[in-house]
């Protein structure tokens, strides 16, 4: 408690681990909140929380109580599956994809990820998950980074036409980007490109700092 007040007045560190796939992780109370950081960005909780929170009220609330299951690529502290389930009450499927299993001991731990009744975690490359689950979702999240980094396979060719196939009509792809440079903002440029008029692809620039949205509905 003493911690969640100090921390109105400057950030405390709680937790710090080594991975090998995000540097460092950091579990720190700031501004009366535990956050989840990488090295040089903040990962669950906090801003991260808020972007993705706000790409959701984009799409709709009550819209996405209705869908049936969920699909989050990149769990970190699993920040976003906690906006679905305590404010939007959604009931229905979660299944979240993580690579690091660091992040998962820390989530469990820290942020009681593992409560969550209707949540699966699997622990796997989302590049490869996505090639093996057999499943068609409503909606998924697309939110990986290895620190400030997102791999190259998210903007490729390959990886969008599989998340295109494992949509179902009338669902939505949330993806959340970071442009740190005019290189980044034109790849995203790009990315709005590639997609038929079957879709309907929106970008909120400048969500908070450096972040971009987009959101994708399949129309048929
Ligand atoms: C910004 S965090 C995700 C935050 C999370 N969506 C939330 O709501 O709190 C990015 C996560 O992507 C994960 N990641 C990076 N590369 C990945 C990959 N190829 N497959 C799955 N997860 C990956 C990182 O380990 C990190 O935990």
């Amino acid at each position: 408690m003493i911690k969640k007040i100090l921390s109105y007045f400057i950030p405390i560190n709680i937790h710090k681990k080594n991975s090998e796939i995000n540097k460092t992780l950091e579990v720190t109370w700031a501004n009366g909140q535990l956050v989840l950081d990488s090295k040089n960005t903040n990962y669950s909780y906090g801003s991260l929380q808020r972007i993705l929170r706000k790409g959701l009220h984009y799409i709709g609330f009550e819209r996405i109580r209705g869908f049936e299951n969920v699909l989050v690529l990149g769990v970190a502290g699993g920040s976003v599956i906690k906006t679905l389930v305590d404010e939007i009450k959604f009931s229905g499927k979660i299944t979240g994809v993580e690579l690091d299993s660091r992040v998962i001991e820390i989530a469990n731990q820290y942020f009681g990820l593992n409560k969550i009744p209707n949540v699966e975690v699997v622990i796997d490359d989302a590049f490869e998950y996505v090639l093996k689950t057999k499943e068609k979702y409503d909606l998924i999240i697309i939110d990986i980074f290895q620190d400030t980094t997102m791999p190259n396979f998210l903007f490729e060719d390959f990886f969008i036409n599989r998340i295109n196939f494992l949509l179902k009509v009338n669902g939505f792809i949330l993806f959340n980007t970071m442009t740190l440079s005019e290189r980044d903002r034109k790849r995203n440029e790009a990315y709005k490109n590639r997609f038929s008029e079957e879709y309907s692809v929106r970008m909120y620039p400048k969500v908070e700092f450096h972040n971009e949205l987009f959101t994708i509905k399949k129309l048929k």
